[in-house]
């Protein structure tokens, strides 16, 4: 069967309209009008792509922090929806995204949810998110892990407010139908770990003798900026320039070679002063976020100009072009651990 065929339509006469309309109202339709919207040729993606200057949501933030306490809200994010899916609350067609604001002196409650979420600090000098027990230190640049169903709260004791981007697979979890959500009967979970504790114990090449991976997540909690901005420049020294991507690496759960969490992938990539890649598009539509320098991206049609903190998206099978101006490094996420898992995950580097 040729390609065209899955594209075309059948015509819609009169007797078919009114075929349809009774099969309506028997909970019924014709396959064949839909099968080209249902089995698509390539990846119909989710969502176009977008940016959001940090320079432009700080200042909303702030000023939603000077509408609702922390505790009111009980996490205070502006959501950064796409914008072809307004109201839905999600970025791409199975992540949600968000910014969070912590001011100093508030506590966001201690509450589980199966959905995954993952931090990555974009303003800190010095609040934490405690994760099962164990307080994390914030600091910019930091990516730290939440597993499903793991009690997490956030508290603000420095001087200056603490915001960070949150990547949550909630539309995945929402639409398999699996969302749990609870309060801790505390506010704040007691602290029963010392700080540092998961990855003093996880984060060495070092395990307990008897350690056994308990589920599909990094028993390392926080990835720490200064830890990984250095392994990435160190192994850029030693490795050729991809023509896509500079220099790119995962995160990584030391337990099992896999990504840290089971549902969201993490990367972080270099791109060299001058840099100006090559188009290249995969499957697991992407969340960036600049950590450091400036560039542009082309994705898809659209050119968007980016500096430090700014988070931008790549929706499904769209290609997407990078240039730097000067050094940058890039964090971003996908879904690409599920497509992986289930054999769905495809790449192309173009020309
Ligand atoms: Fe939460």
């Amino acid at each position: 069967m040729s390609n065209s065929a899955l594209d075309v339509k059948p015509e819609i006469t009169p007797k078919r309209q009114e075929f349809y309309d009774r099969l309506g109202k028997k909970a019924a339709a014709p396959l064949w009008e839909v099968l080209a919207d249902i089995v698509t040729v390539k990846p119909k993606p989710v969502g176009v792509p977008a940016l959001w200057r940090f320079d432009e949501m700080r200042p909303l933030l702030m000023e939603a922090g000077s509408l609702i306490t922390a505790h009111e809200a009980e996490r205070r994010v502006l959501i950064l929806e796409n914008p072809a899916m307004p109201g839905k609350s999600q970025i791409t067609g199975t992540l949600y995204a968000g910014l969070q604001l912590v001011l100093p002196g508030e506590v966001a409650p201690s509450h589980r949810h199966t959905p995954s979420a993952l931090r990555f600090v974009l303003e800190s000098e010095g609040g934490y998110t405690a994760v099962d027990g164990e307080r994390i230190v914030m600091r910019p640049g930091d990516f730290i892990v939440t597993p499903a169903w793991t009690y997490h709260d956030h508290g603000n004791d420095s001087n200056a407010p603490i915001i960070w981007l949150d990547v949550l697979d909630l539309p995945l979890i929402n639409q398999l139908a699996v969302g749990f959500a609870e309060h801790h009967p505390q506010e704040t979970q007691p602290v029963t770990l010392p700080e540092g504790d998961s990855l003093a114990r996880f984060g060495s090449g070092l395990f307990p003798v008897d350690y056994k991976p308990a589920h599909g997540t990094t028993p390392v909690r926080c990835f720490p900026w200064d830890r990984s901005r250095k392994a990435l420049l160190d192994t850029a020294r030693s490795t050729p320039v991809n023509r896509c991507h500079g220099v790119k690496m995962r995160y990584e759960n030391p337990a099992t070679g896999g990504f840290p969490m089971a549902t969201i992938g993490t990367f972080l990539q270099m791109l060299p002063a001058n840099f100006s890649g090559a188009p290249y598009r995969s499957t697991d539509a992407t969340v960036f976020c600049v950590k450091e320098g400036r560039g542009k991206s082309k994705i898809g049609n659209d050119v968007f100009s980016w500096g430090p903190r700014d988070i931008f998206v790549v929706p499904s099978w769209t290609p997407v072009q990078h240039e730097a101006s000067e050094q940058s490094i890039l964090f971003s996420a996908s879904d690409r651990p599920v497509q992986q898992a289930l054999r769905l995950w495809r790449e192309e580097e173009m020309s």
